[in-house]
């Protein structure tokens, strides 16, 4: 199959690698010359694990290539993907589509003969009929050309796995023939393992996306606030999380409690599902109360930090280990730790940091932090030191190294790696999220 990608952003580069990967002739379009220049160069503008390695061979192979000349990548495509931006749109949260008809349009004028055009980008319900009409306009339709919609599930840090072992891959569309152009796309998933290709139509399709990251939010929302109640009744909520989570029909995973979800997607979409429902009048209270629960959480555990500090954080020293909103990213989009640093900032307390990958972008986004370059110099004199974003490397952190180089030897681990145990033995008091403080402070006298 001969595919052009339409946009080189997450989605788009790590599908765009993975269809060559699987033997199709694919072409990468963006306008952004220089981005083009250094993907041509193999530099990835965005880190994302073994991406440029898949990119390299498959450029190599012959089977990938990149261009800002959007009608050469469509003319002989059999599928064109549109996986430009969708951004919320400042001021109404609702999803920014002009990316998408803009490409649409210019897909539409370079179009020599029949193919599908495939909407990876997520997009609100509706909007492959709204491609589907810029397509009238040139007359396209009678001429063999279709709309599919075939949203992305991967995450960033585990994109290309998630993308060549995903547990399902949607494709929305009634028409025949369309079905046989993405089954073939996708047939090399079939061949390997058994992830199933769910036909649903276009409008389901678009829904599923948005359904589907709705729930996982609303999940992890659910999780964090059961972490507030352990914290008050004496529970663990990593116990509780076990506890429910092997029952098959709740299932384990998305179940960690933490500062709250960020990234560019849960907050992005869930916002424009509500827009969705809005329109029609259809509330969807349980995602409503979800957005503002998380919102409101990630100051919270800015406030989490100065009561372990006993209150008072003006002056003090916060180390934060991990900025991102997870691991295996440079991804800042709505991060928790720009809230807690507002929050410590606001309550007058100096600010340190280390990111493994995080700093350039976290650099643009906050004020007066100090950047480290690793994490036992940040934690110098810290008064507290405060786990943000599960990075491996601090899992097998020099506990005691970190200790003796801070002021207080208070831990706040927000993402629950260590025992109590193993972060006292090393001689820190350790606060976690959801854990049973009546037991760490026993321990502690
Ligand atoms: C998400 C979806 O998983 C993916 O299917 C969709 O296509 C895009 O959005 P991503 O944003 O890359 O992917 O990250 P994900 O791993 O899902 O994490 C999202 C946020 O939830 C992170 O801030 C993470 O820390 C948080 N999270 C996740 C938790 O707090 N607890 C969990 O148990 C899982």
């Amino acid at each position: 199959m001969r595919i052009a990608m339409i946009g080189t952003g997450y989605v788009g580069l790590v599908s765009g690698a993975c269809f060559s990967d699987f033997g199709h002739q694919v072409v990468c379009v963006d306008k952004d010359v220089r981005k083009v220049q250094l993907l041509e160069k193999n530099v990835m503008p965005i880190f994302e694990p073994g991406l440029a390695e898949l990119v390299a061979n498959n450029v190599r192979a012959g089977r990938l290539s990149f261009t800002t000349d959007l009608a050469e990548g469509v003319r002989n495509a059999d599928a064109v993907f549109i996986a430009v931006g969708t951004p919320s749109r400042r001021g109404d949260g609702h999803a920014d589509l002009s990316y998408v008809f803009a490409a649409a349009r210019e897909i539409a004028e370079s179009i020599t003969k029949p193919c599908v055009i495939v909407t990876k980008s997520t997009v609100p319900v509706g909007t492959g009929d709204e491609v589907e009409r810029i397509l009238k306009e040139f007359s396209l339709l009678k001429q063999g050309v279709t709309v599919v919609s075939n949203p992305e599930f991967l995450r960033e840090g585990a994109a290309i796995e998630d993308f060549k072992r995903p547990d399902r891959v949607v494709v929305g569309t009634d028409d025949e023939a369309a079905r046989d152009i993405m089954r073939e796309i996708y047939r090399p998933l079939s061949l390997n393992q058994s992830a199933p290709l769910l036909f649903t139509s276009r409008r389901t399709s678009e829904l599923i996306k948005y359904a589907a990251n709705a729930f996982l939010a609303v999940k992890i929302t659910f999780i964090n606030e059961i972490a507030d109640l352990c914290e008050a009744v004496g529970a663990d909520v990593q116990e509780v999380s076990r506890g429910i989570g092997l029952d098959k029909r709740i299932g384990s995973k998305f179940l960690h409690a933490g500062p709250g979800y960020g990234g560019s997607c849960f907050p992005k979409d869930t916002l424009a599902l509500l827009k969705t429902a809005g329109d029609v009048e259809v509330p969807q209270r349980i995602v409503e109360a979800t957005v503002q629960v998380n919102e409101a959480r990630k100051r919270a555990m800015g406030r989490k930090v100065i009561k372990a500090l006993g209150g008072d954080a003006h002056g003090k020293n916060v180390a934060l280990l991990g900025l991102t909103f997870k691991p295996n990213t440079d991804d800042m989009r709505d991060a928790p730790s720009l809230a807690i640093v507002a929050a410590l900032q606001d309550a007058g307390a100096n600010v340190r940091a280390y990111d493994p990958e995080g700093m350039a972008h976290a650099e643009a986004l906050v004020q007066n932090v100090a950047f480290h370059p690793n994490p036992y110099a940040a934690a110098e004199n810290a008064d507290a030191i405060v786990i943000v974003t599960e990075w491996d490397e601090f899992r097998a952190l020099d506990l005691p190294r970190l200790a003796a180089g801070s002021r207080s030897a208070l831990l706040v681990d927000l993402r629950n790696i260590y025992p109590v145990g193993e972060a006292e033995r090393a001689g820190f008091k350790l606060v976690g999220v959801g854990k049973p403080r009546a037991v760490v402070d026993q321990s502690v006298s």
